[in-house]
Formats: C-alpha cells, sequence, structure tokens
C-alpha cells in the first residue's frame, strides 16, 4: 500500500506533505511559499528544479524542471529554486510616454517605492480605469535609468482597450499599480555562455538581461539576435551599438532584410551550433520561442522564456490559446504585449 504522507526538501528545507500536494501547496504546508503567479500551468513563475525523488511533472517536464503548481509528489524528493524578489504591489504616475518608432513607445513609470526585479521578469500593470497588463520591465534604451522609475516598451495595437490609448486618453500624470515581479525567465548568475533572442518588444527582456549580464559579468560569452517582422520594427538598432561596443556579437534580422546591416531570415535560423552548455532565452512572437524552445531543448541546452500575450484580445482567447499550448506541452513566448 503506498503511504500518504511523504517528505519533501525545498532549498534544504524538509517539510512533511502528502502524496498528490502540488510542490506549491506541499511547500505553503511548511510556510515555504514558492514563487507563483496564475497557478494554471500558464506563466512559468513557479518552475522549480527537482533534484531528487518521485515527483508527477504532469507534462511539464523540461530538463529537470517542472512547474510547481501542477506537478504532484508521488513520495519523497528534494527540489529547489532560484531566490527572487518578493511580490508587491507599488503606485505609481506615468512619468512620461515617448514614441521610439512608429507602433512602439517607451512608457515610464514613477513609483512611489523602489519596484525591485530581476531582468527578463515581468510586472503586472494597471493603469487606473483599464484592466491588468503584463509588461517586462527593461532598462532604458540610452541607458539613462533612474531610481524609482521603471521602463516599459509597448506595441501600440490599433484600436485596443489598453494601449492605444497611451498618450492619449492615458498621459502623463495617470495613476497606474505595479504587482510583481512574476517569471522564470530572468538572468541567473551562472558561467556558461548565454544566447539571447527576441522579436518585436520581446527585445524588452532580452536588452535588460543582456545590459545586466555585460556589466555584471564582463568575461560571460553572450550571443544575440533580435528579430522583428520589418526593417522598421527595429526600434532597437542604435541602442545595441552600445553592446556591439562591448564585444558581443549581436544580428538584426528582418524580412525585408538587406543580408548585410540585416539579415533575411528568422532569428531562431541563426542560433548557430547549441550545445547542453549553452543557456538560451527567448523572448517574443510564440512561433519565435516555441523554434527557439525546440531547439535548444533538443540541443541540450537549458531554456527559459515566459508566457507572451496578445492580452488586447480578449480574457476568453488568452485563456484557451494558454491552454492549448500547455496541453501540446509547447509553452509559451515572453511577457511584452499589447
Ligand atoms: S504559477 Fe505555475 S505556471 Fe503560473
Amino acid at each position: 500500500m503506498s503511504k500518504s504522507t511523504c517528505t519533501v526538501t525545498i532549498n534544504g528545507k524538509k517539510i512533511k506533505a502528502n502524496v498528490g500536494d502540488t510542490l506549491i501547496d506541499a511547500g505553503l504546508g511548511g510556510r515555504l511559499v514558492l514563487p507563483h503567479d496564475c497557478c494554471s500551468g500558464q506563466c512559468e513563475t513557479c518552475r522549480v528544479r527537482v533534484l531528487s525523488g518521485d515527483v508527477d511533472d504532469l507534462g511539464t517536464r523540461e530538463k529537470n524542471s517542472v512547474l510547481g503548481c501542477l506537478a504532484v509528489l508521488e513520495g519523497d524528493a528534494e527540489i529547489s529554486y532560484d531566490p527572487v524578489p518578493i511580490v508587491k504591489t507599488i503606485k505609481g504616475t506615468v512619468e512620461s510616454i515617448r514614441k521610439i518608432k512608429e507602433d512602439y513607445l517607451e512608457v515610464r513609470v514613477r513609483t512611489a517605492k523602489r519596484v525591485t526585479w530581476l531582468p527578463g521578469q515581468y510586472l503586472r500593470a494597471t493603469f487606473a480605469g483599464y484592466p491588468p497588463r503584463d509588461y517586462s520591465p527593461t532598462t532604458p534604451l540610452n541607458l539613462d535609468a533612474e531610481l524609482d522609475v521603471v521602463v516599459f516598451h509597448i506595441k501600440v495595437y490599433p484600436n485596443s482597450i489598453v494601449s492605444s490609448k497611451l498618450g492619449s486618453e492615458i498621459d502623463k500624470g495617470h495613476s497606474v499599480k505595479l504587482r510583481g515581479p512574476f517569471g522564470n525567465g530572468f538572468l541567473r548568475r551562472q558561467p556558461e555562455p548565454l544566447v539571447l533572442t527576441s522579436t518585436g518588444t520581446g527585445f524588452a527582456p532580452i536588452w535588460s538581461i543582456a545590459v545586466a549580464a555585460s556589466l555584471g559579468q564582463p568575461d560571460r560569452e553572450i550571443k544575440m539576435i533580435v528579430g522583428s517582422r520589418t526593417r522598421e520594427g527595429l526600434y532597437m538598432r542604435d541602442a545595441v551599438r552600445w553592446l556591439r561596443n562591448r564585444g558581443i556579437p549581436i544580428t538584426l534580422t528582418a524580412s525585408d532584410g538587406d543580408d548585410e546591416t540585416v539579415m533575411k531570415a528568422r532569428p531562431y535560423e541563426l542560433l548557430g551550433d547549441l550545445t547542453e552548455d549553452h543557456i538560451v532565452y527567448s523572448a517574443g512572437a510564440p512561433s519565435h520561442v516555441e523554434a527557439t524552445r525546440e531547439l535548444a531543448l533538443a540541443a541540450g541546452a537549458t531554456f527559459y522564456a515566459d508566457p507572451f500575450y496578445v492580452a488586447e484580445e480578449s480574457n476568453g482567447l488568452r485563456t484557451l490559446a494558454n491552454t492549448i499550448l500547455r496541453k501540446a506541452k509547447t509553452p509559451f513566448a515572453s511577457a511584452a504585449a499589447s
């Protein structure tokens, strides 16, 4: 007869749990809150490493990691996760909205208290009177970061509920609440070579990761591939010079590329030979992230990405899209939409 209780060790802490508990519930039983957000397999925030033992991953396994909100204990197990900042809600106001390029805005929010996030994580922004949207905070393109100012890159979708109101109904002085940080696609201080790739405003988390890695680990090998549907959409062309000057190879791609300054290729086609030593971060369109994920995991590389939502559509569509992706074991891209 199988035993109904077991012991789970989480980041070294032993906790009594029930067989069948999710890893998040097991942690809570020991007053340990694993990082989480949606609790329904969508956001990737709860991804933890299984070091040993009996865990039913319920289809969420990638290398040795599983989603803690879905995976359940089948017996004793040991898991670990990377510490992340505590989730908080912080009030702020829109400081500025600047058009970077047609359809791409930089939105700065001045906050009442410091927002702490790791490069690659995302925040839930609620502009007063509008539904919440998830955006990746990022490093300003011209690197003029200020304390207590959070910067987002936001693509404007015509007739959308939130993004199309930026610069008009939502403008300087508008109240905002920021909740977070969430997500699993954040930079870890590992020594292995980094491959960073994005499309569209997926550049926001990838840029913040690249800048932080370049400054914090100047000897780390980094390669970056940044794509857009068209050359016009490469809103970061000037900014990436800073990284190039620091010796980081950056390839820009677009469907109308000239094959000189901008390659006519899809970013994932230029990943090169990945090995199990590589750590790959991908953000942007779901098709891009999924292609990157397949190549990275096939090579045995470590892969990080967070969900991508085009949240200007109805919540029903958003949920459905993620459900389909999860069932197909083909999650997600990065948060930086609408
Ligand atoms: S909390 Fe598990 S995927 Fe969101």
